[in-house]
């Protein structure tokens, strides 16, 4: 993972920098590091910390001067986070400073050859193999640095998106892409360099993102020029006018940026089917199924790869396609299936769901389907992403950038669009009839409205929050629909709030966690009227006969469940497979509450990373 920034041009490149590097923290936040070319020398600072830890050390330390810097947030693969290890790194001879996102599988044989040729290393990194295996090349070679990168780059094996520059020739950057993500924001005159284009998105709207394989060196006065990094290929950059603006990038009054992209819910969801639902009409238009209709309609199976929260999406979506459009679904671990030999024809369907679009083993899961014939349709939030450019089709989420590290808004947003799709296959299968097709249609378009009365509950909620904030072992309980919704809620808790909490199908709890249940355990249970209502109310009553404490989210008017419970959250009533956009919602909000009163850091929870670019 990492964030990278770079900044070419005649403005200071200090602020540009380091504003960049905090839009992307999202990314890793263990360490950062910035290097500033101030006209005659480099100056440096790195710590181990926030981006903010490292503007408190570069202020105190450092010359901010110089139209020309690097900079790096880190999510640390080989070495820990400290000081040292932080990039930006030197080579040798003080001239080339490298920032790279990815990992060097082959540093070790690399480091040790360059050790033979003299070469001393401070950090434990891979990054500052390779940018003494670039100086070396570039001194034995007599080449320039955009030739010494490419010949270095044939020798690694790995995954990278780096950015380099070298002292001797202050006019240039030089990056390059596999496998992490690298987008070019062209100025007047000037070149942003970053992970994702919100480090650039108030100097310019024109970007072009490089494809794997793919290096440019980008010179003042001089337009782009893309190259392919193993046959010197030339590669013609697409420039695209990016849509992104800055209001949809901070905060907007709200304290956290997961409290923000809860409560933008309503809104995302109305974007997500927007243009797509035309309930009046009695249609969904989704250009990406209409145009491979026939792959999914004679598919004999539909085979859902994701990781995280997404892959939470993928479990409601099995119970969506099976129930609407009766095609059978396997949900899988991208990280598991990408190794597992899976059994795959060209009669498949493989549906990859991921928010950023660039999560590793997704990338690679969706490669192997490919391989052996399946047709491959994405659901990604992020516009232009790899796994989007990866993909035979695909449908957009259209949530806007999501920031906060627990995923919200594109977990709902991408049941919505799984909806869209089973409903519109299921129509295309004659699977229901018309009169239910519009139903559906007609409670979808309710399901704003829906969601922005289930986040009223908020206040009930902080209470709810307060009483329970000292737990240490939280159990959720959902069936059918809501059992995945449950694995979400735990997976909220302990990412934010770092409480012990396990997701479970309402009627396992018989089989394991029943043993755990005494008058400290809370249990969340989703208990809504439609799906097994009485069986849920069976298992509260099991858990009441063991003093367990119960949470419920239940449908307004409820009066059996509410009766048993110790806390009750009302949402409003729905048909069953819309029920997961709403009963989610109160337990997103209750992690949110447990995390701030717990004083975690809700946006940028330790260890975890937003996008995963490491396998
Ligand atoms: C990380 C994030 C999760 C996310 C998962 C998958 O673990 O912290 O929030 O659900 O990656 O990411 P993707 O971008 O593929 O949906």
């Amino acid at each position: 993972m990492c964030g990278i920034v770079g900044y070419i041009g005649h403005r200071d490149a200090y602020p540009i920098i380091v504003k960049g590097l905090q839009r992307l923290e999202y990314r890793g936040y263990d360490s950062a590091g910035i290097a500033l070319y101030d006209g005659t020398s480099i100056n440096l600072s790195k710590t181990k910390g926030k981006v903010e830890d490292l503007k408190n050390k570069a202020e105190k330390g450092i010359s901010l001067t110089g139209n020309l810097g690097v900079g790096h947030t880190r999510w640390a693969t080989h070495g820990v986070p400290n000081d040292v290890n932080s990039h930006p790194h030197y080579s040798n001879s003080g001239d080339l400073v490298i920032i790279h996102n990815g990992i060097i599988e082959n540093y070790e044989s690399i480091k040790k050859e360059l050790t033979k040729r003299g070469y001393t290393f401070k950090s434990d990194t891979d990054t500052e193999v390779l940018v003494n295996l670039i100086e070396e090349v570039k001194k034995t070679e007599e080449v320039k640095l955009g030739q010494a990168v490419q010949i270095a780059l044939n020798q690694v094996v790995g995954a990278y998106a780096i950015a380099v520059f070298d002292k001797q020739k202050p006019d240039e950057i030089v990056v390059a892409k596999l496998g992490s993500p690298l987008a070019i924001g062209i100025g007047e005159n000037e070149f942003f360099i970053a992970s994702d284009a919100s480090p650039f998105i108030e100097f310019t709207n024109n970007a072009v993102y490089l494809e794997d394989q793919e290096m440019a060196i980008v010179r003042l006065g001089k337009e782009i020029k893309l190259r392919k990094i193993k046959d010197d290929a030339i590669a013609y950059p697409k420039i695209l006018e990016l849509q992104l603006n800055l209001e949809q990038i901070e905060k907007g009054g709200y304290d956290h940026f997961m409290l923000k992209e809860i409560y933008e819910q309503p809104h995302a969801i109305l974007d997500t089917y927007r243009g797509r639902l035309l309930a009046d009409q009695g249609i969904i238009r989704m250009a990406g199924i209409d145009q491979h209709l026939e792959k999914f309609v004679n598919a004999n199976r539909i085979i859902i790869v994701a990781c995280g929260t997404s892959w939470h999406a993928g479990l409601v979506a099995e119970y969506i396609f099976e129930d609407l459009a009766r095609i059978p679904v396997e949900v899988e671990y991208a990280s598991e299936f990408r190794y597992r030999n899976p059994v795959i024809t060209d009669k498949d369907v493989l549906i990859a769901i991921s928010q950023s679009g660039e999560t590793a083993d997704t990338l690679a899961a969706i490669k192997l389907a490919k391989e052996k014939g399946a047709f491959v349709f994405g659901v990604c939030n992020v516009v232009g992403s790899s796994i989007a450019r990866e993909t035979d089709a695909g449908a957009y989420t259209h949530a806007g950038p999501e920031i906060g590290v627990a995923s919200t808004k594109a977990f709902t947003t991408q049941i919505t669009i799984l909806t869209l799709m089973a409903l519109k296959l299921g129509k295309e299968k004659g699977e229901f009839s018309e009169s239910k097709f519009h139903e559906y249609l007609a409670e979808l378009e309710n399901i704003p409205a829906k969601v922005q009365i289930a986040l009223e509950s908020n206040p009930l909620i902080e209470i709810i929050a307060d009483v329970y904030k000292d737990s240490s072992n939280c159990l959720y309980l959902g069936r059918g629909y809501n059992f995945p919704v449950a694995l979400e809620g735990a997976l909220k808790l302990k990412e934010i709030s770092y409480i012990h909490a396990e997701g479970y199908p309402a009627a396992e709890m018989k089989h394991g966690p029943i043993a755990l249940i005494d008058e400290q355990m809370p249990v969340i249970v989703i208990a809504t009227n439609k799906g097994h209502y009485e069986k849920v109310v069976s298992n509260i009553q099991e858990i009441k006969s063991r003093k367990g404490m119960i949470i419920a989210v239940v449908t307004e008017g409820d009066e059996q469940v509410t009766e048993l419970a110790d806390h009750v959250v009302e949402i409003p009533e729905t048909i069953e497979s819309l029920t997961p956009l709403l009963t989610t919602i109160p337990l997103q909000l209750l992690s949110y509450h447990i995390a701030v009163m717990r004083n975690c850091n809700v946006d940028q929870p330790r260890n975890l990373a937003k996008s995963v670019t490491v396998e």
